[in-house]
């Protein structure tokens, strides 16, 4: 399902059709599809130590769907879910059709490094007779003051995260699941986001949020050496089927939108401790310049200010905690007020919630100056079981 030169170069055709010329035609051909087809053409692996979907590249497309199990389905029938949408989550990220039955809704594109990535939710274990292997990360996040959570768009047995660099892939990929889950799971919520596309800005960048912000710049980076410490849940832990897995927390955070664009951009940056325009800390440097937090303006006052944004979420005010953070923006429409229901889908991943979300989510709680343009709708904790192994279903160490 690749896009073919001879599609690429159809449609490089039919573009230039106007313009007309056969050298034309030729030259476009050449040059043209690169874009697209390298888009279609990223396949990320099903099978790995790790599901996929944690440390992948931010996609472009996203839905996060929740599930709970029917009445009477317990262990058994969630193993073979399991096993079914593992199956399923393999053919479609390496760019294969569902099924015979399969609705055509991707056709044409590659996999657009597609991934799909499930998790538990704490209710899952009581459903499924498996409290005894139930880990203490699970335990409900406390109440924050901030939040107005709405139960019906919160939590649920199962949580499929679906990511992909292309919408009908996503969508495609997101029907399949829901049909998939048979008699077996409900759908309970579901939540669309988005994010840049790749190809968008002439070099690879971090993104931007729906308030204009870059975010995401001190996210833990893979390549150091205490990534996989923070993310991921390590060997010889209570629970052995947990090796390799992470936890997601999941918060639909709504943006205030026409309260923060009232604010000028200097207070905008004041708001975060970082510059509007490239993400760099208030007191000097580029992106990846580290945050002085210590420096003080002519005023005798901190240039990052003491209830900056990204004064109070950083690790080291945090006891080292530390957390991936990998959302997507989401825009439902303009409610009945004429304001946008838009924010952040929220996720972050983190060995133990109780050492990342929660500590950090409690300073910012008390009174850091983004909360006023923020309300937190709902809220999810999902355990993420390691990868599957190659004929290995994701979840089986725990499910067999
Ligand atoms: C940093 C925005 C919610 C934790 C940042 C930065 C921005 C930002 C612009 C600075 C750039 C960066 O390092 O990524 C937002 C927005 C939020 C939100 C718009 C809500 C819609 C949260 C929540 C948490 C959180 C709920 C966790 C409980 C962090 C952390 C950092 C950060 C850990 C990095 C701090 C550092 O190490 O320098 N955020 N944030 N953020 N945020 Fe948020």
């Amino acid at each position: 399902r690749l896009l073919g030169t001879a599609g690429a170069a159809g449609a490089a055709g039919l573009a230039l059709g106007a313009a007309g010329g056969a050298a034309a035609h030729a030259a476009a051909a050449e040059a043209a599809p690169t874009a697209l087809s390298t888009v279609g053409s990223g396949v990320v692996a099903f099978h790995g130590e790790h599901q996929a979907g944690i440390t992948t590249a931010m996609q472009s497309s996203g839905h996060l769907v929740a599930f709970d199990l029917s009445p009477g389905a317990g262990r058994k029938a969630a193993a073979a879910l399991m096993r079914r949408w593992s199956a399923l989550a393999a053919e479609l990220m390496a760019g294969r059709p569902a099924s015979r039955e399969d609705t055509g809704v991707a056709l044409d594109a590659g996999p657009s490094s597609l991934t799909v990535t499930f998790g538990f939710g704490r209710t899952f274990f009581g459903r499924t007779g498996l409290t005894a292997r139930r880990p203490a990360g699970l335990d409900p996040l406390p109440p924050f003051s901030a939040d107005r959570l709405d139960p019906r768009r919160s939590d649920g047995d199962l949580w499929v995260q679906i990511g992909a660099d292309d919408g009908l892939v996503a969508f495609h990929a997101l029907r399949a699941i829901q049909k998939a889950a048979g008699d077996t799971a409900r759908v309970r919520w579901q939540m669309n986001g988005f994010n840049r596309a790749p190809g968008a800005t002439a070099r690879p960048m971090t993104t931007r949020n729906l308030m204009g912000q870059i975010d995401g710049t001190n996210n833990p980076k893979p390549s150091e050496p205490d990534f996989d410490r923070r993310v991921f849940v390590p060997a010889g832990t209570e629970h052995g089927w947990l090796t390799g897995g992470s936890y997601a927390v999941v918060r639909r955070i709504r943006m205030l939108l026409d309260d923060w664009e009232r604010l000028s951009t200097a207070k905008q940056e004041g708001v975060i401790g970082r510059r509007k325009s490239d993400g760099a800390p208030l007191t000097g440097g580029g992106e990846s310049t580290p945050l002085a937090l210590d420096e003080l303006g002519p005023d005798g006052k901190p240039v990052v200010a003491a209830n900056a944004h990204a004064r109070i979420s950083a690790p080291e005010q945090n006891g080292g905690a530390a957390m991936l953070r990998r959302p997507f923006s989401y825009h439902d429409g303009i409610g009945p007020d004429g304001t946008p229901d838009a924010g952040l889908l929220f996720i972050c991943w983190q060995a133990d919630p109780l050492r990342g979300f929660v500590p950090v989510q409690r300073k910012l709680d008390r009174g850091d100056a983004l909360s006023p343009f923020l309300r937190h709708e709902a809220s999810g904790l999902f355990v993420v079981p390691g990868g599957a192994r190659q004929g290995e279903y994701v979840g089986q160490r725990l499910l067999e």
